[in-house]
């Protein structure tokens, strides 16, 4: 980190004295104020839940300027990656920093593919869960469950162990994934196919049944490449950040990313895109496009606590970058299956319309984000609605655990343990039973 020439000056109102605070300055983005000796030196902690002014850590991986709606992937523009490189390459560069030359790159996407399969023994403790179970609790037992099928990687201290879960965890999501789809349908799992790319054999794995040849569609595989690569890392999102937190106690890597899986779950995060479809399918219900006033009402009455899901953006303040991304792919998805006529598609899209032209989300700069137009790709692709955040939690995988590897090898690295402010019962004594 570079100091800078700047300091800050903290002062209080009743004569306690001054403190003078370190100033670091980032490659790009706001400068950050020390307040590591705050405590120490005033008795004093900072309040910020929600994390709106904190910097949890320094990291060399993800980049977004919000008001820009600019994503950087180790400098590199999001919309370059998506155009120019696969999601293996994406992984390699999130996890080593560089983009892959030819040679690094057959070598990865090789070690990658020979760790796709995972031990059969799985297939039986998955067995244990209820066929209607939703995949995201599926998936985070499963997850959790590789650390006891994989007990050679599981030392975060050793770096030879943090490769080879990286590269586990990488290769194993996908077919973890399907495997959880294919469950609560009832068909047999399919095993990973080597000689295709890493998302035509998640189709294939997803899609394909025993009986016949499965060829998956180059323009649906390209697609789902899309999906993945735009998903690949979000910088200090909740997710990412529980991981963080979860694996600076020294906790096994498949033990961290499982609490990734859990925290991307909830509605607010990755499970937006579920909840998102669900929305388009409860105003299609409601009478479809007729109906989007009074929905667009509704979401206006902060009583009612609906939300237009698919819109608004903790950091992006202008249009999200991945969501022109994934718009653009929506149109090529529906376009190859000639589903441009859908209903919910147009309801999206009106949707859309509507909200980008009504002063409510004009004014507080809420755009539609990358998992408005994720569910309807997905959705035409024929990924059932309950597995779209599964598919989110596969391609963030390579995300956290490069996000792990980094906080593990950093010198500053503690475990993460935050204070509060604390507003209950001062010392009180108990009781008995019979007194109160
Ligand atoms: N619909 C209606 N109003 C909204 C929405 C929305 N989707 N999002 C924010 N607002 C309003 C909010 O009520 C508040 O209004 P006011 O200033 O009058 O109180 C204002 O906009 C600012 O919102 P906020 O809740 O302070 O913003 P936040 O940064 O805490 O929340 C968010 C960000 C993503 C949780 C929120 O926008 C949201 O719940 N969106 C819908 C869910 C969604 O699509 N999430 C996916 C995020 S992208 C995927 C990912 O990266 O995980």
């Amino acid at each position: 980190m570079t100091p800078s020439d700047v300091k800050a000056t903290l002062s209080f109102s009743d004569g306690s004295p001054q403190m003078e605070l370190p100033l670091y300055k980032g490659t790009i983005g706001p400068d950050v104020i020390d307040i590591r000796k705050l405590y120490a030196q005033t008795g004093k902690f900072t309040y910020d839940p929600g994390f709106l002014s904190t910097a949890s850590c320094n990291s060399t991986i993800t980049y977004i300027d919000g008001d820009k709606g600019e994503l950087l992937y180790r400098g590199y523009p999001i919309e370059q990656l998506a155009v120019n490189c696969d999601y293996l390459e994406t992984c390699y560069l999130l996890l080593y920093g560089e983009l892959p030359t030819p040679s690094q790159k057959e070598e990865f996407v090789s070690r990658v593919t020979n760790h796709t399969m995972v031990n059969e023994q799985m297939q039986f403790f998955l067995r244990g869960f209820r066929r209607d179970a939703h995949p995201m609790a599926v998936m985070t037992g499963l997850v959790g469950a590789l650390s006891a099928f994989y007990h050679d990687s599981t030392d975060i201290n050793n770096p030879e162990h943090r490769e080879i879960a990286a590269i586990r965890l990488i290769a194993k999501m996908p077919t973890l994934v399907a495997m959880a789809y294919k469950y609560t349908i009832g068909q047999p799992y399919i095993y990973p196919k080597n000689d295709l790319s890493y998302a035509g054999n998640f189709m294939r794995m997803m899609f394909a049944t025993p009986c016949e040849e499965y060829k998956p569609n180059d323009v649906l595989v390209r697609a789902m490449d899309r999906i993945f690569t735009l998903h690949a890392d979000h910088e200090q999102n909740a997710s990412t950040s529980t991981v963080r937190l979860c694996g600076s106690s020294g906790t096994n890597p498949f033990a961290a990313i499982a609490a990734g899986v859990a925290c991307l779950w909830g509605p607010a995060h990755g499970g937006a895109n579920e909840a998102c479809l669900n929305m388009l399918n409860d105003i299609q219900q409601m009478g479809g496009v007729a109906k989007i006033g009074d929905f667009i009402k509704q979401v206006k009455d902060k009583s009612s606590n609906v939300k237009l899901m698919g819109f608004g953006h903790r950091v992006y303040k202008n249009y999200d970058p991945r969501a022109k991304l994934m718009r653009e792919t929506c149109h090529e998805v529906l376009g190859e299956l000639g589903l441009h006529d859908d209903p919910l598609f147009k309801l999206a899209m009106e949707l859309e319309k509507i909200a980008l032209e009504d002063e409510y989300f004009v004014a507080r700069k809420l755009y539609p984000n990358v998992d408005f137009y994720s569910g309807i790709v997905q959705r035409a692709i024929g990924i059932p609605v309950p597995l779209f955040t599964a598919i989110f939690a596969l391609a963030r995988t390579v995300g956290w655990i490069a996000q792990l590897n980094e906080m593990i090898g950093d010198p500053e690295y503690k475990i993460g343990r935050p204070r509060q402010l604390f507003v209950g019962a001062t010392k009180r004594d108990v009781k008995p039973i019979a007194q109160r």
